[in-house]
């Protein structure tokens, strides 16, 4: 049995920007369900949001950000996300990763939907993700053990104290392993994967949501699923996410009838915030009409937009044509495990970051680029407070259970849980679908107390069903449109709700209007 002072689960910026920042006299495992590439923040497109540039301020990032969200964050957190923008950029830069630049050698600052000012850092044109993820995966200390292609499927709780201890984890051969640390963090990324259409790599399913909720800390605001508008469709399918800087560089939304589609949105026109878009998007998809981004009017696409041009070309769309076939898609998940700063759950032990975590700087839904954003800044900052974490609460070692008998239930497939989702809660919700989907997830509700003897494949599966039946309920329970939760039957934003928001643990669902105080509560 191996133990550790950390173990991160999850190999995206968040994860790897903690590891970076814990002591190096620290032990430290990261472990990933499969290669440390197979990751969101590996993928992503987009850039990094500061306010760097001339004419900006933090506090104009902040007033964005908290435009896009519908006033539903923590005030303070955006804050702190903002104001650390500029320095945490500036420290990759002065590491070497190199961030493109203007004719005059200047970091160029790109624009992408809901910004005010020009403020998107890119790397590699349309490789920002990639390029930030090769930096950080590369310059690792040798305190930090990377192991790949381990499923982690449980928190183990101390049989004494309430307290998360460890993980226990299958290879793709089935073996079981666990592992112990004094502190365990969930950097396992969001869910798009519970949906037909996602930007997200397939493998982003919400395991770390199910792993918490199992080990009963409190999740939050699980309804807020954002859709980004701009995914490439082709033959009926989803083939890859198309930036919204192709947007912020100057493309532009048309119906097929050649009709402009965000023609009636000011001030934002087709860089709206991204609910409104993809919104925009479904409503003409469902009246029949397909969505096309001209890029036409993009000098040197294939230079400034690489990722993205041979995307296109791989699926048969040319870029000289000037049209791309749109479709909203899954694409972040602004709730999720509920942490305070430091990124404690409601767990002792067990910590998340990243898109598994909810920090509130997201509220109903994220501005673009804040996302690598939170990964650095709170990867950062959840170091430095294990850092100075006493050794209290230190390691014990259990034996593994024995393997009990379970139920093996007949699962239903992942694409059987994708398109319920996408059809019933997708871009916009009514109480007949959601209560449709809710009764069908209620089959599957069942305890599975052990799971070391169920294969990969069917926890992930549970784990989909498990994530999926919380997203629904908050998505019942939540009666208005707000952000990304769009009610058919409920219409936007009414003064009652204001700051109610939904935390779900294993005791239920509890509509809590206090959740600032309950946060200080955590931290206290
Ligand atoms: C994009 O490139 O459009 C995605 C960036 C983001 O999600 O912030």
């Amino acid at each position: 049995m191996k133990s550790y002072d950390c173990i991160i689960v999850g190999s995206g910026i968040s994860a790897f920007q903690l590891a970076k920042h814990l002591d190096k006299n620290k032990q430290v495992l990261i472990i990933t369900k499969l290669t440390k590439e197979k990751n969101n923040s590996f993928k992503a497109q987009g850039g990094i949001a500061a306010a760097m540039s001339n004419d900006d301020d933090w506090r104009l990032h902040y007033e964005d950000t908290i435009q896009a969200g519908c006033s539903f964050q923590k005030a303070q957190e955006v804050e702190a996300l903002v104001k650390n923008g500029p320095a945490l950029i500036q420290s990759l830069i002065d590491e070497g990763v190199p961030f493109d630049l203007n004719e005059e050698g200047d970091i160029r600052f790109g624009m992408e939907g809901a910004h005010s000012r020009k403020r998107i850092v890119h790397s590699g044109g349309d490789a920002t993700g990639k390029n930030v993820m090769a930096h950080l995966q590369t310059t690792t200390n040798d305190n930090i053990e990377v192991i790949e292609n381990q499923f982690v499927y449980e928190c183990i709780m101390s049989p004494t104290s309430n307290r998360c201890i460890g993980i226990r984890s299958k290879s793709q051969e089935g073996k079981n392993y666990q592992y112990f640390a004094q502190s365990i963090v969930l950097a396992t990324g969001g869910m798009g994967g519970l949906y037909k259409s996602t930007s997200n790599e397939s493998s982003i399913t919400g395991d770390g949501l199910a792993l918490a909720y199992r080990a009963g800390a409190e999740l939050v605001d699980l309804e807020f699923v954002q859709f980004h508008p701009t995914l490439l469709h082709v033959n009926g399918a989803c083939k890859g996410l198309i930036s919204e800087a192709v947007r912020g560089a100057g493309a532009v939304l048309y119906k097929g009838n050649g009709e402009r589609l965000m023609g009636n949105e000011p001030p934002f026109f087709d860089l709206a915030p991204r609910h409104i878009v993809a919104k925009s998007i479904y409503e003409a998809r469902t009246s029949g009409s397909e969505v096309f981004l001209d890029i036409s009017m993009i000098q040197d696409f294939s230079t400034k937009f690489p990722t993205i041009a041979s995307l296109c070309e791989e699926n048969g769309i040319s870029i000289n044509e000037g049209a791309i076939p749109v479709i909203p898609g899954a694409h972040f998940l602004m709730g999720g495990i509920s942490v305070n700063a430091n990124g404690e759950t409601t767990v002792k032990g067990l910590f998340a970051v990243g898109e598994a975590a909810a920090t509130g700087v997201h509220g109903a839904n994220r501005l673009a680029s804040n996302s690598l954003l939170e990964g650095l800044y709170y990867g950062k900052k959840i170091a430095q407070y294990l850092n100075e974490l006493s050794d209290e609460g230190a390691q014990e070692f259990i034996e593994v259970r024995t393997k009990e008998s379970v139920e093996i239930l007949e699962l239903p497939t992942k694409k059987e849980i994708q398109d319920k989702m996408l059809h019933n809660c997708g871009i916009v919700r009514t109480q007949v679908q959601l209560e449709n989907v809710s009764k069908w997830l209620e089959k599957y509700a069942v305890a599975h107390e052990s799971l070391a003897s169920y294969q990969t494949p069917q926890i992930e599966r549970l784990f989909m069903l498990q994530v999926a039946k919380l997203i629904v309920t908050a998505a019942l329970t939540r009666e208005e449109s707000r952000g990304a939760h769009q009610r058919a039957d409920f219409l936007e934003t009414s003064n009652e709700w204001q700051d109610i928001h939904m935390i779900q643990s294993k005791k239920g669902i509890e509509k809590r209007a206090l959740y600032e105080q309950s946060q200080v509560e955590v931290n206290a």
